[in-house]
């Protein structure tokens, strides 16, 4: 039985994280991190009696195989650093890391392995996978990405979206790519190798990321989206169990899922 600990256990992913959980077999989460201070009255009442709740990291630690993170950058640095003194394999999906948090990261993943990100998607990470050679194919094309989320969300443009800009540029081709955040008002003609990304904030939207590649006589359309969290908590439950018995070191989601 594989013991997780979810970081974030009272947000929306925290709780899609508890439903996938509860019908997989071979996982429990054990343990749940909650902010200091936090009413967990009606959280409490809907987890079993087992499930340690606290606000203080390494005594999550001490009871888990994996940690999963989806909360805010600062916490996931906490996290990092926790996980990495009690040798806890860790899974974040937390976005808007800053450099700071990223660099923590880095750090943690000397002790212990690390996966992070952006969206743990199956079909994200098929597209983040074939990206590179599309940009290779169709040099000449403008591209642009679109990414539509709920009205709730804190970063923009998304950290997938960021992602596939980043798996785009790894084709290392010619002319280099410069992101252009939304356009206008004004006059901003195309240049080559711009790279338009556009956020658009709206209801309820779980997420839809879309890559438009386009010609003066043609174009391809790539649009993935989630119909509910439960998309990215199976990725990072899977995640999980596939970095368990990993070397430290920080990997990405397409590492554990192809290579
Ligand atoms: N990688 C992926 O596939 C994927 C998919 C969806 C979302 N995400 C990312 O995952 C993160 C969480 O998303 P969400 O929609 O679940 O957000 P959310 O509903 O706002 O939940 C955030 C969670 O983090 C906790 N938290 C935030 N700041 C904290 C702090 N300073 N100390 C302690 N706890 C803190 C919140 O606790 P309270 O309830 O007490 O506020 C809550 O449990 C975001 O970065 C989002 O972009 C990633």
């Amino acid at each position: 039985m594989l013991r997780i600990g979810v970081i974030g256990i009272t947000g929306r992913m925290g709780q899609a994280v508890l439903d996938v959980a509860s019908s997989a077999r071979d996982i429990a989460v054990v343990a749940g991190f909650v902010r200091p201070g936090r009413d967990t009255a009606t959280l409490r009442a809907a987890l079993p009696p087992s499930l340690l709740l606290t606000d203080a990291l390494p005594d999550l630690m001490r009871l888990v195989d994996v940690a999963i993170d989806f909360s805010h950058p600062d916490l996931t640095l906490a996290a990092a650093r926790a996980a990495a003194s009690a040798g806890v394999p860790l899974v974040s999906g937390t976005t808007g890391l800053a450099e700071a948090h990223q660099a923590a990261l880095l750090d943690a993943a000397q002790h212990v392995p690390i996966v992070h990100a952006a969206n743990f998607s199956l079909g994200i990470a098929v597209l983040l996978r074939i990206l590179p050679e599309l940009r290779r194919l169709f040099v000449d094309w403008d591209i642009e990405i679109i990414e539509r989320h709920h009205r709730g969300k804190r970063d923009a443009p998304s950290g997938t979206a960021l992602a596939l800009l980043r798996a785009l540029d790894a084709a290392q081709a010619e002319p280099a790519l410069t992101p252009v955040y939304g356009r206008g008002p004004g006059e901003a003609p195309r240049r080559p190798g711009e790279v338009g990304l556009h956020a658009v904030r709206a209801g309820g939207e779980v997420g839809r990321h879309s890559v438009l590649l386009a010609s003066d006589d043609e174009g391809l359309e790539f649009t993935h989206w989630a119909q509910n969290r439960r998309a990215y908590a199976r990725g990072a439950l899977e995640a999980a169990r596939r970095i368990r018995n990993r070397p430290p070191g920080l990997y990405t989601f397409s590492d554990l899922l192809f290579a």
